[in-house]
């Protein structure tokens, strides 16, 4: 892999509480996987944004009372707050829509259809007189085709997850005013003409490696079903307007313009930062890079299908994504998670509840990368409180201690290191080195657990060399032990550092680290532990006891 890496997070739509679900889905771990790619040195380009534009926004502004761009204005500075305090760590955090994206979906447009990529079709769309509009994706209401359920969207059924047309419905209804004396009628509508690059996409994805094997095959089931031609434009008013002539008031299907913003929100960093965005998507610069996607699994068609579509379409060498990393389902207690509907956690409730490197463990070390993972409240508790308060917290806080009481708050100086320390050594090594390959493989569950196992170990090494028995009458050895100790919680902090990136910093903290910055990864193992470089430092302050949780200790709610 190259040392250059460009990481995108799957954009959070501006509307609605984002919940545990949303986090672990896709920030999160392209989070953990950027910090430790800076860790190794890499250069890093982090990107997200809020996802502005669609039906969902427009009626959540409306409910709200506030036109859309206001609405937009509050809800992303919300949840870029939110964000700051989970610890993502974004390069950039931008907006779909922002004038760089609202141009580039132009430029794609264009490109598109010159190359005769759109098509220009007649869509029987609902009507509805008593609202005097169409009522696009969830503007309408109505009983699913496939599975009955009640409650289907224009859009998608929640219900059986099929992707849906308004006029499918059984029984449609207005989402604005109940109306049922829905028309149809006929609009004009663009159409990507994805039926035209199949063989180019099935091309495209057959060269593409580390990709997790369910996104594979949903990729392929796409490409080999009879894919659609896709429309990529609605009768709304909020999104990037459409420029051609008689789509005057219709706006580009969010869908289309969400991913470009990628694109969009790495010009913006660009602009603010004095970056070059071209180096990273456009050329043979940008494919010097790797590109790596987090997403969830309902989002692997768009970036699997969709949006490479866009790219190849264009016929311009646009960076496409080497990786696509996609993650099942956080439940929780068995259900799906629904913070409108009382079921599951806000990030922001949850960071009311515990610090965020408490969520950020868990979520790490429970991960859905292969099958959904359920989240049950007290499993938290009990997990969280083993692992950081049991196993790290007690680490450090006895090995800092110790060091405070004994040797007056410094790493001391003296003694040899001996068996026990070459056998650590070795020991220590190895597992630093197989938790670096399982981030650099984005096996965060593994990594999480290896993390885990080093601390468990680093316990047990300071528990078998026993420093304060060695003090009442050889205190040289007690010096050795300490001083590796209180290297081995530095290098325990730094391999878990991307996870728990507050709890890392206040242990390297402690042992008289400098944190508040990158920790390099560890890779001088040996002449760390044994050596004595930093004998006579002085020690930082106490580590605070990490919180025990009561197995009841998180609420539900949003
Ligand atoms: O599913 C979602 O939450 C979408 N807002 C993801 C968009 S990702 C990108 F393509 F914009
Ligand atoms: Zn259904």
């Amino acid at each position: 892999m190259s040392r250059r890496i460009l990481i995108t997070s799957a954009l959070p739509y501006v509307s609605g509480a984002k919940h545990l679900g949303n986090l672990v889905g896709s920030l999160l771990p392209a989070d953990v996987h950027a910090r430790f790619h800076r860790q190794i040195g890499s250069e890093v380009l982090f990107v997200c944004a809020t996802d502005e534009h669609g039906t969902p926004t427009e009626l959540a502004a409306a409910r709200a009372g506030l036109d859309p761009r206001h609405f937009c204005d509050v809800e992303h500075a919300r949840q870029a707050e939110t964000f700051r305090r989970f610890g993502l760590s974004f390069d950039h955090f931008g907006r779909s829509s922002a004038p760089s994206n609202h141009a580039l979906t132009h430029h794609f447009y264009r490109r598109l259809d010159a190359a005769g990529l759109i098509a220009e079709r007649p869509v029987p769309q609902l009507w509805s007189p008593v609202d005097r509009r169409y009522l696009p994706d969830r503007y309408v209401l109505g009983t699913c085709p496939h599975c009955g359920g009640p409650d289907a969207r224009g859009d998608q059924c929640d219900a059986c997850g099929a992707l849906l047309d308004g006029v499918d419905l059984i029984a449609p209804r207005s989402a604005l005013s109940g109306d049922t004396r829905l028309e149809v009628r006929e609009s004009r509508h663009l159409f990507l003409r994805q039926s035209a690059l199949v063989e180019q996409l099935a091309a495209w994805v057959d060269t593409r490696h580390g990709w997790p094997a369910f996104v594979t095959s949903l990729a392929r089931s796409w490409l080999t079903a009879d894919l659609k031609d896709r429309c990529i434009t609605r009768d709304l008013a909020w999104g990037v307007p459409v420029p051609r002539p008689g789509f005057e008031g219709k706006v580009f299907y969010v869908w289309f313009d969400a991913p470009i913003a990628y694109i969009a929100a790495t010009q913006d960093w660009a602009a603010e930062q004095g970056g070059d965005w071209r180096a990273w998507w456009w050329g043979e610069a940008a494919r010097q890079s790797t590109y790596v996607q987090f997403l969830g699994k309902d989002n692997v068609p768009f970036h699997a299908v969709s949006f490479p579509g866009t790219l190849l379409g264009s016929g311009e060498p646009w960076r496409t994504v080497d990786v696509i990393k996609g993650f099942h389902w956080l439940t929780w207690e068995g259900g799906k998670f629904s913070t409108s509907q009382g079921r599951g956690l806000s990030c922001e409730a949850a960071l009311a509840e515990h610090p965020a490197d408490l969520w950020r463990w868990w979520l790490i070390a429970n991960a859905p990368e292969s099958a959904d993972t359920d989240f049950r409240p007290a499993r938290f508790a009990t997990e969280v409180t083993k692992d950081l308060a049991d196993v790290f917290g007690n680490l450090v806080q006895r090995v800092t201690r110790f060091a405070h009481a004994a040797f007056d708050g410094r790493v001391p100086d003296g003694g040899e290191p001996a068996e026990a320390e070459r056998a650590l050594v070795a020991d220590v090594a190895a597992r630093v080195r197989s938790i670096h390959d399982r981030h650099r493989a984005r096996e965060f569950r593994q990594a999480a657990a290896e993390t885990r196992a080093l601390w468990s170990a680093a316990n047990a090494y300071v528990q078998a060399a026993a420093p304060w028995a060695a003090l009442r009458g050889d205190r040289a050895r007690a010096a050795a032990v300490t001083r590796t100790a209180l290297e081995l919680v530095a290098v325990c902090a730094a391999v878990a550092w991307s996870i728990v990136p507050t709890l890392a910093d206040a242990a390297i903290r402690s042992v008289g680290g400098s944190a508040g910055r990158t920790p390099p990864w560890p890779v001088d193992i040996a002449d760390r532990l044994l050596g004595s470089r930093h004998a006579g430092a002085t020690l930082g302050e106490p580590f605070e006891p990490v919180k025990k949780l009561e197995p009841i200790a998180v609420a539900a709610g949003s």
